[in-house]
């Protein structure tokens, strides 16, 4: 196959190792969706400023009620195990500002990738061939920036002016935006003293039948998933984009980097970029 242009859309970019992923950190964030009754919520997009931050939305469901999505209580990648607490505080911080709502309907979980600034990074791939784009970063509102992105790339690809593309240029540095990235990146450098550290459990043997966890195995670790029959399924917990040890996400039955956000399933397949390949076996 041919093309004069490639678009790489796989929201963390796979077509190299190590560019974007240094610029931006990925973050799982909650959703639980709660009756209200139609109209008893003026429509809108709301979120407040605190840290984690929390976002509503509204979905019409029937003629006589809607669904008030209420998401937040973000953790980065890989680096907390709790969903159940952040459901309940998000319920709590629901029942206090609407107090309208009724019983819980949905929840769900998900990663986002947040950029420095809350803008996404959307133009050339930097250090990569010419003809290379990328849109990632979208923090969140990623039906936002995919909108911009098809405008955008368009333009790009096609030569044409746009006005938007030094705001979205993925190879910009935010005056200012210096400490968060130094802070994100040490996060991220701490990660690798996972290696010398126990695993979660002593043993296999510890591993409950639907949960997985990492076992120490001499220099290495295992990741280790029991099914619900009792089978163990074993993997390195190394992760295959830049060697970070992978951790158990016992909310979506995942293995999650907490370096750059690849995430695995219980039989080591890659769902989440930048990883490009399974964990090994
Ligand atoms: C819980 C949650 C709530 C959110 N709420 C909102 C919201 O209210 N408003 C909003 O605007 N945004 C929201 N977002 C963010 C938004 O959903 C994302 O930003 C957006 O979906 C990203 O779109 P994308 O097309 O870049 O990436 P994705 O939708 O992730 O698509 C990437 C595609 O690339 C494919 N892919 C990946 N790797 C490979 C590979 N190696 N080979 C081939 N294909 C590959 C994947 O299968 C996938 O189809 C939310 C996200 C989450 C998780
Ligand atoms: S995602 Fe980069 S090391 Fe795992």
């Amino acid at each position: 196959m041919t093309a004069d242009a490639v678009v790489v859309a796989t929201n963390s970019p796979i077509s190299n190792l190590a560019t974007m992923h240094f610029k931006q950190a990925p973050y799982i964030t909650f959703v639980i969706g709660a009756k209200v009754p139609r109209g008893s919520v003026p429509k809108a997009l709301y979120w407040d400023t605190l840290d984690p931050y929390h976002y509503v939305r509204l979905q019409n469901i029937d003629e006589q009620y809607d669904v008030l999505i209420v998401g937040g209580e973000d953790h980065k990648t890989g680096q907390a195990d709790d969903a159940d607490a952040r459901y309940a505080r998000l319920q709590t911080w629901t029942r206090e500002r609407f107090p309208m709502a009724q019983e819980v309907l949905f929840r769900w979980s998900g990663q986002v990738m947040n950029s420095d600034n809350g803008i996404a990074y959307i133009g050339k791939n930097p250090f990569d061939e010419e003809n290379v784009y990328i849109v990632t970063g979208d923090t969140g509102i990623g039906m936002t920036h995919g909108a911009i992105a098809g405008i955008l790339l368009t333009d790009l690809i096609l030569g044409r002016n746009n006005s938007w593309a030094e705001l979205y240029e993925p190879s910009r540095v935010r005056i200012g935006g210096v400490g968060d990235f130094i802070s994100e990146n040490l996060n991220v450098a701490a990660q690798y003293l996972e290696w010398v550290t126990p695993g979660d459990v002593d043993s296999v043997e510890e591993v409950a039948c639907g949960t997985g966890a990492v076992v120490r195995r001499g220099l290495t670790k295992v990741a280790a998933y029991r099914d619900e029959n009792g089978t163990l399924h074993e993997h390195s917990a190394i992760c295959t984009h830049l060697n970070c040890i992978v951790a158990w996400n016992s909310s979506e039955k995942t293995w999650d980097c907490p370096c750059h956000g690849s995430r695995f399933d219980t039989q080591g397949k890659v769902i989440n970029g930048p990883a490009i390949n399974g964990l090994l076996m």
